[in-house]
């Protein structure tokens, strides 16, 4: 007799520009682990993006964001398109996801391999090795605001930071959850910026004290943004998970990735702890590397990884892990588009080799 392997359906959204290109790489090294772990993918393909948005001027409706519902999660390449008006693709197909499908938060690991050039001198993968959990579905990408006087001398525009207490704490729950389970330096910082936004702040700094008094075995710290900026920079080894508001978890996210080696090995996770959860790398479409196979495939295979962990299929993601490990410290000269000394295809093929 055999046993029915278990088996995960998986919504594929490649998007636009080097989107295709990085998400069959990913996609190729999936298949290879979940051969390895003993279980299927089974992967469907959505044509979501700009080339659809210019044919038929639909970005994706509220039944193609409910068909996502039915999947297991969701693998994304990238949205971004030359000829689309900026904000269109990024709020319509981007955020709408995230938004709509509850992903209420983003989670970016910054983690330096080994073999990866960091622009840090003195720093390496000892120092370079925390997580950012940035909430995803409040603060000012709500879209709430309004001109008076639009185009006028004396214009305003304003743009409100919405936070709400249970969109606040479900976020911060999740940080002390997260450094709970990673079980490293056990260190949780707030990321704000209290001295000066003193309604949405004050409500994050005080959630956090209160949830903090629930995790007696994590060490709680706080630091402004522009300061974290800083320590970033100048001591990453002290951070172990950082939690922040959507703006800024935006912001300190693309310095983190600078650290850990650039756009071509972030990866994140918008994650929906009780339903669908979207994968990306999170850099953009990149337009003008597309179709010529230089892109880095690393952050959407990276995202593949994090994937299966979330579907529980940890030691799968581990030999991803493994294997991009050994590829970053063995065989690419650099994770810079055009530079690796591969190319997109074949990145993806020393990978699935050491799976
Ligand atoms: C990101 C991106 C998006 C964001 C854009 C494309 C809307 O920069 O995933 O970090 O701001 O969240
Ligand atoms: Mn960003």
């Amino acid at each position: 007799m055999t046993t029915k392997n278990k088996s995960y359906k998986i919504a594929v959204i490649p998007g636009d520009g080097t989107g295709p290109e990085v998400t069959k790489e990913a996609t190729k090294v999936l298949k290879a682990a979940s051969a390895g772990g003993g279980f299927n993918l089974d992967f469907t393909e959505f044509d979501y993006g700009g080339e659809r948005y210019l044919k038929t001027k639909k970005v994706l409706t509220d039944k193609e964001v409910a068909g996502l519902k039915k999947f297991d999660a969701i693998l994304l390449g990238a949205v971004g398109h030359p000829k689309v008006e900026p904000g269109i693709l990024e709020k319509g197909l981007l955020l709408k996801i995230r938004f709509d499908l509850e992903q209420y938060i983003n989670l970016r690991p910054v983690k330096l391999y080994p073999g990866v050039w960091t622009p840090l001198r003195d720093k390496g993968p000892a120092d370079i090795d925390f997580v950012v959990v940035r909430e995803n579905n409040e603060g000012l990408y709500v879209g709430e605001g309004k001109f008076i006087n639009k185009g006028k001398k004396n214009e305003v525009a304003l743009q409100v930071s919405r936070n709400t207490r249970p969109g606040v704490e479900r976020c911060i729950r999740y940080a002390f959850e997260t450094t709970r389970k990673r079980n490293k330096r056990k260190k949780l910082t707030l990321c704000g910026k209290t001295n000066v936004l003193t309604y949405a702040h004050d409500l994050w700094w005080r959630v956090f004290n209160e949830v903090a008094k629930e995790y007696k075995d994590i060490q709680t710290d706080y630091a402004h943004v522009d300061a974290t900026c800083m320590w970033m920079v100048k001591n990453p080894e002290w951070f172990d998970v950082i939690v922040t508001d959507n703006m800024f978890g935006d912001i300190i996210t693309d310095l983190g990735a600078m650290i850990q080696g650039g756009m071509g090995i972030a990866a994140g996770g918008n994650i929906n702890p009780k339903g669908v959860s979207m994968f990306e790398p999170i850099g953009g479409s990149a337009p003008k590397y597309t179709g010529k196979n230089v892109i880095n495939p690393l952050a959407a295979i990276c995202a593949g990884g994090m994937m299966l962990e979330h579907l529980g299929e940890e030691k799968a993601s581990q030999a991803i892990e493994n294997a991009v490990m050994d590829v970053t410290k063995n065989k690419l000269k650099s994770l810079a588009a055009g530079k690796m000394g591969f190319g997109t295809r074949e990145v993806g093929d020393l990978v699935v080799e050491r799976i």
